[in-house]
């Protein structure tokens, strides 16, 4: 039986501090499953398949790709995770920020199905201040997100902000 992980998120667009977040993931779990959510309440900048193609190309030629899957799901997450199924949750926790909104998903999570683990792990340093928000805001102002994110989501970003004039709130 494999131990399999449930990664979800927005991932609008994925960064590299997620992948850093993947691959401690890994070390755990033999198979982790990037899953986006569809309905997240949230007007996400690209569209779910955009974000799956993002996602499949910049873990293309990783070592580890082959045991990692992309997935997308609808409803309740803890549904998604038991239809899996996995083992637990995994989200990444980057600094007391996080903390309140982290705790409230997971409890309420648990709340949901009190068979569901979350496991959290520290962001790796290097990341610490990165989100898909302030990446967007960065490119969108006209700033460099260079070294940040994955090369095809840096020209993705390109190519949709030089055209997008709305707020991304
Ligand atoms: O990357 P994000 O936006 O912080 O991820 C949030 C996400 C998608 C994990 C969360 O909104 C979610 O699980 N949505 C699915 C709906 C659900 O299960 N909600 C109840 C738990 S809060």
């Amino acid at each position: 039986m494999y131990n399999i992980a449930v990664y979800p998120g927005s991932f609008d667009p994925i960064t590299y501090g997620h992948i850093d977040l993947l691959e401690r993931g890994l070390k755990i779990f033999d198979r982790i499953i990037i899953a986006i959510a569809a309905n997240p309440g949230k007007s996400p900048l690209f569209t779910i398949d955009e974000r799956c193609e993002m996602i499949r190309q910049s873990l293309i030629d990783h070592p580890e790709g082959e045991r990692v899957t992309v997935d997308v799901f609808h409803g309740l997450l803890v549904d998604y995770v038991q239809s899996v199924p996995a083992r637990a949750v995994l989200r990444g926790m980057r600094a007391i920020s996080d903390f309140e909104y982290e705790f409230q998903m997971a409890l309420m999570n648990r709340k949901l199905n009190a068979d569901v683990e979350t496991l959290f792990i520290m962001t790796g340093m290097r990341w610490i201040y990165i989100s898909s928000r302030i990446i967007k805001e960065v490119v969108m102002s006209g700033g460099s997100v260079t070294g940040l994110v994955p090369p095809i989501v840096e020209k993705m970003l390109a190519d949709r902000l030089s055209h997008h004039n709305n707020s991304l709130y």
